[in-house]
């Protein structure tokens, strides 16, 4: 079984994802040169472009990883959500870069106070760079500094995005066949 035969279409490729990823990183150590840089990832989908993206960016940094827990089917519309592994290491007067792989409603980055929890921890910034940007379902405004590619409304999977736990291997961003998800 190869689960690219899952996938009907591929939305961006992984040449366009690693020269979107070098032109992030060139920005980022632009931004951040003698400053102390900590990139905090979300788990799990942003692993992959964390990975990525700290192999492009030139100055010092170390980088740490939350996670996050929706709860419920309707967690998507009640937005709770819930610390589920925090930092290991102090940000306090350090530059943290929140790393993100969708922002789709908002609530993730918002509801979950992850940026303003990071804020109260004496950081000496809180910015966030995401991957892809998913516009179209905002219901709370998240400050985005840092995009790599907006994406339509779309269910996307691939390079650290999954359904249902499956094909965040994927080197590419895609959209599954109706069939896979129970659509047609
Ligand atoms: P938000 O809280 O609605 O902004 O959603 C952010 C999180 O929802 C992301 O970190 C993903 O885990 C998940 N998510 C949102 N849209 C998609 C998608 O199209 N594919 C896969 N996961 C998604
Ligand atoms: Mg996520």
């Amino acid at each position: 079984m190869d689960i690219n035969q899952d996938i009907a279409q591929v939305l961006i490729t992984e040449d366009q994802i690693a020269g979107r990823i070098k032109e992030l990183g060139i920005q980022i150590s632009k931004d951040y040169e003698g400053k102390e840089l900590v990139l905090v990832a979300i788990l799990k989908g942003a692993s992959i472009f964390l990975a990525d993206l700290v192999r492009e960016i030139s100055i010092p940094l170390s980088f740490d990883f939350v996670a996050i827990s929706s709860y419920g089917a309707d967690s998507r519309s009640s937005g709770v959500v819930r610390l589920l592994k925090d930092l290991d290491e102090s940000i306090e007067s350090k530059h943290v870069l929140v790393v993100e792989d969708i922002v789709d409603t908002g609530w993730t980055l918002r509801l979950s106070y992850i940026v303003e929890n990071l804020r109260s921890r004496k950081a000496a910034s809180v910015r966030v760079c995401t991957l892809l940007d998913k516009p179209s379902q905002r219901k709370v405004d998240v400050g985005i500094d840092y995009n790599g590619f907006t994406v339509e409304d779309k269910y996307v999977v691939g390079y650290g995005l999954d359904f249902n736990g499956k094909y965040r291997s994927l080197p590419y961003i895609g959209v599954l066949k109706p069939e896979v998800y129970g659509g047609g």
